[in-house]
């Protein structure tokens, strides 16, 4: 097959990027133009990320996540896919997103679909504009919990606002899970826990944690903590973590934005106390979904690599890897 990945059809011609309506609102030019000027990096990914779902569309249902992006974000991404077609480029700008999403969508609904898994809580830590609150039916049952910084979570509520006053029928925000309530919470402060239970968060009820593009945002200390906190809880009651880890070699690409890393997060999590702990590289059988298919790209070549080695041994590059975690305990369980 050709070098392109299999959902960007060479036959097919590219489509232009249609920006939906209500961005050119007031309401959501004014926001977006607020997050451009006076959100710091770390802030701003969380619509970086959005683009990113919103771009492969193919694959994410998530009709949110243009609004929840923003015009500039688009566009950038969108250039960005468009170059990477033009190049016949082997990894497609964004696939790594795309492949991470599906990756959590799948484990989220597993975990509430297993026998002692049903109704459980869920919570995210640094939800940025995460959208399963409004897009995944298996959520029906359980009460959602979204933490990150407030001026995050209040442009969401604005941007979700917008969309339900709007009269475009396709954005309209229709919550699937139980309930969904957001906490205003900076998970390097102690009281994140505190705040958490004070909206709801039941401690002694079945819990799944998702952590997705966060812990590397974190110093090593503030990221174990977090991690420490939430392996207490398996004391407690059922538990399932679903985590993604850089590895050094990840980190290195952006020093100044990201800090924590770990190599091994696969002995790290049952040194915590967490059993079943499973890890998956993109381009695995269950971190794939059809979008990864030629043995060549880097991806498929770095899972061939023992993880041990640090640079390619074709041309000296860093290894840079993002693990996908899942790990669960129990009061009854004992830890691998
Ligand atoms: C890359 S985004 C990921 C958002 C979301 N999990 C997703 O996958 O779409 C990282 C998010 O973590 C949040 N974040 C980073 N550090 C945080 C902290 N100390 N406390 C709370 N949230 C934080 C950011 O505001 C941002 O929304």
């Amino acid at each position: 097959m050709s070098t392109n990945e299999s959902v960007f059809a060479e036959d097919e011609p590219w489509p232009e990027l249609k920006l939906p309506e209500l961005l050119s609102s007031d309401t959501l030019r004014a926001l977006h133009a607020n997050i451009e000027s006076d959100w710091d990096f770390m802030r701003r990914s969380a619509c970086q990320t959005a683009a990113g779902r919103a771009l492969w569309k193919q694959v994410v249902h998530d009709p949110l996540a243009e609004l929840f992006a923003g015009e500039t974000f688009l566009k950038t991404i969108y250039e960005k896919i468009k170059k990477d077609r033009l190049n016949n480029a082997r990894e497609i700008s964004g696939v790594i997103l795309a492949v991470r999403t599906l990756w959590f969508d799948s484990k989220i609904e597993a975990a509430l679909s297993s026998s002692d898994g049903g109704g459980a809580q869920v919570v995210l830590l640094g939800a940025g504009m995460d959208a399963r609150s409004h897009r995944l039916s298996c959520l029906k049952e359980s009460s959602v919990f979204e933490v990150d910084f407030p001026e995050v979570l209040h442009a969401k509520a604005t941007i979700l606002e917008a969309a339900a006053n709007s009269s475009d029928e396709h954005h309209h925000p229709i919550v699937t899970a139980k309930s969904l309530t957001r906490v205003a919470a900076d998970l390097t402060e102690d009281d994140w826990l505190g705040k958490l239970q004070t909206s709801g968060f039941e401690p002694n009820k079945s819990t799944v944690w998702i952590l997705e593009g966060i812990l590397y945002y974190l110093s090593h200390s503030d990221a174990m903590k977090v991690l420490k906190i939430i392996a207490e809880k398996c004391n407690l009651t059922k538990t399932v973590l679903l985590a993604d880890f850089m590895n050094k070699q990840a980190t290195t690409l952006s020093s100044s934005t990201f800090h924590f890393y770990c190599d091994w997060p696969d002995e790290l999590l049952p040194s915590l106390g967490f059993a079943d702990v499973k890890l998956s590289q993109i381009g695995d059988p269950d971190a794939h979904f059809g979008l990864l298919q030629d043995p060549l790209n880097l991806f498929n070549k770095l899972r061939n690599l023992p993880r041990t080695i640090q640079t390619h041994p074709d041309d000296g590059t860093p290894c840079g890897r993002l693990y996908l975690l899942q790990a669960s305990g129990s009061p009854n369980q004992t830890s691998s």
